[in-house]
Parts: structure tokens; sequence; C-alpha cells
């Protein structure tokens, strides 16, 4: 029982001449948040894309449950419970909140929708959730605010018996009591037992909500600690240098090479 929900090992991927991930290692446990940091162009939008089956990645090995799994697509990824939350929201304007959980995957028959029961899917999800600031699932989400729209976009994540949901800097456009309700939902995902990655470039959320953090720096992980054992400068410094006292890369100067 002690096997990490999802253990990444060696992974490497590049694009064409550009090697993007080297030798990636990371561990990821159930019921917990596990904050993914790093610059700008580290690396971990491709890292959650090559865990949620969209990028093939070139070598290493990827357990789920002490499993060894093969990620080929996004359906492979969606049978064992992964369920990604994009940088770029991936919600259609026109349709409504019940339309939008459903979407590609709605309920009965083509010619038949079980409209009745995906409503209540998606009430009781938002609910179970704690979601309260949307008054009706029928609502467009063109007309839900920033918060809103996250939030249904969560909750169409977790609405698919998810085990791990990876959510790729879920706040960044939002305001401050947006920002509450998404960590809060966050937290709330870790407690029912789900495990999380959040991505997010605010340290201040990343203490406030994460048990664990993971540090890319240039492609390479410098480090995976808990938060409790370090300090928000020692987290920036990993960002920035790779590398803080004695933890991070031992030549994070080789990484620029
Ligand atoms: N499809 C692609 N083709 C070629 N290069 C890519 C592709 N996707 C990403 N890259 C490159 O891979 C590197 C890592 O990009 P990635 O988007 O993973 O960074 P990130 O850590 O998510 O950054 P940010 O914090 O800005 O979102 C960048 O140098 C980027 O240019
Ligand atoms: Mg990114």
């Amino acid at each position: 029982m002690s096997e990490p929900l999802l253990q990444i090992t060696g992974l490497n991927k590049s694009f064409g001449p550009v090697h993007v991930l080297h030798d990636v290692d990371l561990t990821v446990p159930a019921g917990e948040v596990t904050a993914l940091v790093g610059d700008n162009g580290a690396g971990k939008t491709t890292l959650v894309k090559c865990v949620a089956g969209i990028h093939a990645s070139d070598s290493g090995e990827v357990r789920f449950r002490g499993e060894t799994v093969h990620l080929r697509g996004p359906k492979d990824a969606a049978a064992l419970g992964i369920e990604v939350v994009y940088q770029d929201l991936a919600l259609a304007d026109n349709l409504d909140i019940v339309a939008n959980m459903f979407l590609g995957r709605e309920r009965g028959r083509s010619w038949l929708l079980d409209e009745a029961s995906m409503e209540e899917a998606a009430r009781s999800t938002l609910a179970s959730l704690g979601v309260r600031t949307v008054k009706s699932v029928r609502t467009p989400v063109a007309s839900l605010s920033g918060g809103q729209r996250q939030t249904v976009a969560i909750a169409k994540a977790v609405l698919w018996n998810s085990n791990l949901v990876l959510l790729d800097e879920p706040t960044a456009a939002l305001g401050v009591a947006q920002t509450r309700q998404v960590l809060d939902l966050v937290r709330r995902l870790a407690e029912q037992g789900l495990g999380v990655v959040l991505i997010s470039h605010n340290l201040v959320d990343v203490f406030e909500v994460a048990d664990r953090i993971a540090v890319l720096y240039l492609g390479r992980m410098a480090a995976q600690v808990r938060t409790a054992d370090v300090t928000h400068s020692q987290v920036v410094e990993l960002i920035t240098a790779g590398r803080s006292g004695d933890l991070g890369l031992a030549r994070p100067e080789a990484a620029v090479l």
C-alpha cells in the first residue's frame, strides 16, 4: 500500500533537436497536493502532457499504483483516472455547465441524451466539491466568471472517478477571492484521497496548499521536498539557480549547456 499513486523515473522528452526534459523523476502520492514549480520554459507543462498521454516520452518509466503503464494517448491516461485541467482552459463558451462537463462523454444514445442524469451528476459533483457560487448548472459557460469557469473545469476533471488530477496554473488569471475558491477546491480534492499536481508560479499559494514541492530547473528535477522542510527563499533559489545549499542539482551550471 506504500506504492505512490504515480511514480515517474528517468523520463526524457525532446521536440526535434530540443531536449526539454532530462531524466526527470517525479513521485505523486495519493491524498496529497504536489506542487510542480519552475521558471517559464522549465518543462512543467510538457511533463504534465507526458503524464496525460498527449506527448509521447522518448524514454523513462511511468508507474501507476506500482504497475508500469504505457501512456500512448489521452485515452490511456483517462482509463487510469488521470485528468488534466490545462493552462488554456478548454471549455465551450456556448454550452452550459452540464454540457461542458459531459462534452465528448455524454450519457445515453446520441438521439436521446440522458439529460436528467447528467444534470444531477453535474450538480452533485459541484456540491461535493463545496461549490456554491454557481447558481444553475444550466448557465452557459460564457456568462461565468474566470473563477467559476476554473471551478467547472476542475469539477469536470473529477466527475470521471479520477484518481489523479493535474492542474496547470489554475489560478494564473484569477483575483484574490476566486484564487481562494480554487485553492480550497484543490485541498478538498486531496482530502478526498486523490493525488493532485498543482503547477503554480505563486509560491504563497504553493506554501499554503501543497504538501510537497517538486522543482524543475531547465528540464531537470532539481528537488522534491516536503513543504514543511523548506523555506520560501530556498524554493526561490532552487527555481532560479537549480540549487540551494545541500538541496538541488549537484552541478546546475551543467544543465545550462
Ligand atoms: N510542442 C512543442 N514543440 C517544441 N518545443 C516545445 C513544445 N512545447 C514546449 N516546447 C519547449 O519546451 C520547453 C518547456 O516548455 P513548457 O511549456 O513545458 O514550459 P513550462 O515550464 O510549462 O513554462 P511556463 O511556466 O511558461 O508555462 C520550452 O523551451 C518550450 O519552448
Ligand atoms: Mg506551462
